[in-house]
């Protein structure tokens, strides 16, 4: 009897954990284990690649070690949900609320909400762009420009010795995202210094393996001549390699391709010779912000910006790296 009512209260509790947020979006709660003192609303961006998959395996996994209880919202890739899962967490009165905006602008009124009610918030993967950097307490991730301007440095150095025009497509990712708009601003930056690099077509392909096919399909019948393909991550990239191959053209060699990234399926794209280049965004960013949250929820002070140690791979350094890449 003993058994059936424990059972019972099991899953009554797996089902509260388990919860619909809103009219969009989920939330599940985990706790971290261990006398937890902290708890952590996190609403992430969504499961839209192989890289945002890692960085929530790496949040979740790291909230457990650190005994931080996790309140994990999924946006599906939509502010409203981000909106609705904060101003959530702001009622559940967690200790401090982490996240990463889907997109960089719109988000003051929350924030203010969130300040008013005496709850730190930490960015986390993608900044926002409001002005009263007060708002939040740090951010956490990648440079984004930097990223960018890595892959421009790639393609000037491929094409040093040659004075032809070098045709661009662009795929990019979600429209108004942070690594959207600074990954185009940096490679165009270092490409813009010489006229021969023409980006002759640039689309969203809103970071999806998906859409990336679709909008290279789209690109290889409207643009003749593609020389370059620079897609702003490797989802991106490995749907348009598929665009590229039932094209009959060869990824890599009719097509030399860059993306961001570097997620095992696109290292091994690389490896293979399909992709030239990738821009390394590491989503392990699960540590660091645990810290930052028992930092901040502590009262203590941390660094306004900190920014994850990144690097790029050619295709050997792909050969090497493949074995013992983690995500
Ligand atoms: O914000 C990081 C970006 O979001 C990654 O580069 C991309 O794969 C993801 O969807």
């Amino acid at each position: 009897m003993l058994k059936r009512i424990s059972a019972l209260v099991l899953a009554g509790l797996t089902a509260m954990a388990v919860t619909s947020c809103g009219s969009g979006g989920t939330t599940s709660a985990s706790s971290g284990g261990g006398d937890s003192t902290v708890t952590m609303g996190f609403s992430q961006v969504g499961a839209e690649s192989g890289w945002r998959t890692a960085n929530t395996k790496s949040v979740q996994e790291s909230a457990k070690s650190a005994g931080i209880t996790l309140k994990f919202s999924d946006a599906q890739q939509k502010q409203e949900n981000q909106i609705k899962a904060i101003r959530s967490f702001i009622q559940q009165r967690v200790d401090v609320i982490a996240f990463s905006p889907v997109v960089e602008s719109g988000w003051d009124p929350v924030l203010k909400e969130a300040q008013n009610a005496k709850i730190p918030v930490i960015l986390t993967d993608r900044a926002v762009d409001s002005t009263d950097t007060s708002l939040y307490k740090t951010f956490l991730g990648s440079d984004f420009v930097e990223e960018g301007k890595k892959a421009g440095q790639w393609l000037v150095e491929e094409y040093k010795d040659s004075t032809d025009k070098v045709n661009i497509v662009e795929l990019q990712g979600t429209t108004g995202s942070a690594p959207a708009n600074d990954r185009k601003a940096g490679f165009q930056e270092v490409i813009g210094a010489d006229a021969k690099f023409q980006i002759v077509a640039t689309q969203t392909g809103d970071f999806t393996r998906a859409k990336g096919k679709e909008v290279m399909e789209a690109f290889l019948k409207s643009t003749p001549d593609i020389d370059v393909l620079y897609a702003h991550n490797d989802d991106m990239g490995l749907g348009a390699i598929e665009a590229i191959e039932g094209a009959g053209k060869v990824p890599g060699k009719d097509i030399k391709i860059i993306t961001v990234d570097a997620v095992k399926d696109g290292m091994q794209a690389l490896a293979d010779g399909k992709i030239n280049f990738i821009v390394e965004c590491s989503p392990l960013l699960g540590p660091q912000l645990m810290d930052l949250a028992k930092k901040v929820v502590n009262g203590e002070q941390v660094p306004a910006r900190v920014v994850t140690e990144e690097t790029t791979f050619t295709q050997e350094q792909a050969k090497q790296a493949l074995p013992s890449r983690q995500y």
